[in-house]
């Protein structure tokens, strides 16, 4: 088995392969359904998790997949007695599952435990790995921007933890794969600025992007506002009231901020929010983070459909 019958990495997936796959999503949306009966998904969590989870659960389920779930591997699995995510994975997958949804906070996790199930049959999906990335979120944030504003020379601002966080890191990603022409906007405190290796992916690949440390400023013309918390569990505690201070203090976008947007402008969120979008905003059409997180329903049926049907991820 090859790597692209795993979901790893954001710039794994061609362009005809995410156009196939937001096709299914969409067709699933409509209320598809499959009934594969004989396919069985783990989902195995060493950090915590709500929408990822929940929606991956619900994909298999409507899919009419069995499913088999730790909901805390940290504790409730064998990890807590010492045992490596090695011999975890390469157990779990004497168990023959068709799929593997693993979220663990080690960045690289995934690429090591689909290393381990090589020769197995067996997928991995990366579910978060540590600051590195989450696919199958950004392919359900590239799903939403799709359908509510287009595909193509959007402006999109990127902003809060983007030192930690790894859904901004995979959208990054995978909006220079679809849009030769997208202009990105990275907005942070200084110290959670983007990774100098996004940047030079992005440099590589001619992709139009700017930091800029005011989010005013970036407003007016945007297409989309994709704002992201700041990673408590991977910051020292001193440092991280003090940028949670800085995070609130600055970069909370208000209603104010909603009157600066474009009438057909959308302000997205990978959720959990810690304050950095105020409640009062949601009741504006254009908060769009509610929708976004359903979206990962169908999003995800897509995902496991063409695991279950071995068609490889490329
Ligand atoms: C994100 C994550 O786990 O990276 N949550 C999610 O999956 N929707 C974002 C976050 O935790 O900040």
């Amino acid at each position: 088995m090859t790597q692209s019958t795993h979901v790893l990495r954001s710039q794994q997936f061609s362009v005809s392969c995410i156009n196939e796959l937001f096709a299914r999503a969409e067709a699933f949306q409509r209320g598809g359904r499959k009934n594969y009966r004989d396919k069985i998904v783990f989902t195995v969590f060493y950090e915590p998790s709500t929408r990822t989870r929940f929606s991956f659960e619900t994909a298999a389920a409507r899919l009419g997949a069995g499913m088999v779930s730790t909901e805390n591997a940290k504790e409730f699995s064998s990890a807590t007695k010492g045992e490596s995510l090695e011999d975890t994975i390469r157990v779990l997958c004497g168990y023959r599952p068709d799929a593997i949804v693993l979220r663990h906070p080690q960045t690289g996790a995934a690429e090591i435990a689909a290393e381990v199930s090589e020769g197995s049959g067996v997928s991995i999906i990366n579910a978060g790995d540590g600051a590195g990335q989450h696919p199958t979120q950004a392919l359900l944030d590239l799903y939403t921007i799709i359908k509510e504003v287009g595909r193509s020379g959007l402006k999109v601002v990127i902003g809060g933890d983007l030192a930690n966080g790894r859904t901004a890191r995979s959208l990054a990603y995978l909006l220079a794969k679809v849009d030769p022409n997208v202009h990105l906007v990275f907005v942070a405190p200084s110290a959670l600025r983007l990774g100098e290796d996004i940047k030079q992916h992005l440099f590589e690949n001619g992709v139009r992007f700017e930091e800029k440390e005011e989010l005013v400023e970036t407003l007016q013309d945007a297409d989309v506002i994709y704002w992201t918390r700041v990673q408590k569990e991977r910051i020292a505690n001193s440092d991280y009231e003090n940028l949670r201070a800085e995070m609130l203090l600055r970069y909370s976008i208000t209603l104010a901020h909603l009157k600066l947007m474009k009438p057909r402008a959308i302000l997205m969120h990978p959720l959990p929010r810690a304050g950095e979008i105020h409640p009062s905003v949601d009741g504006d059409s254009r908060a769009a983070y509610f929708r976004q997180a359903a979206n990962g329903v169908p999003l995800r049926m897509a995902i496991l459909e063409r695991i279950f049907t071995r068609i490889p991820f490329e």
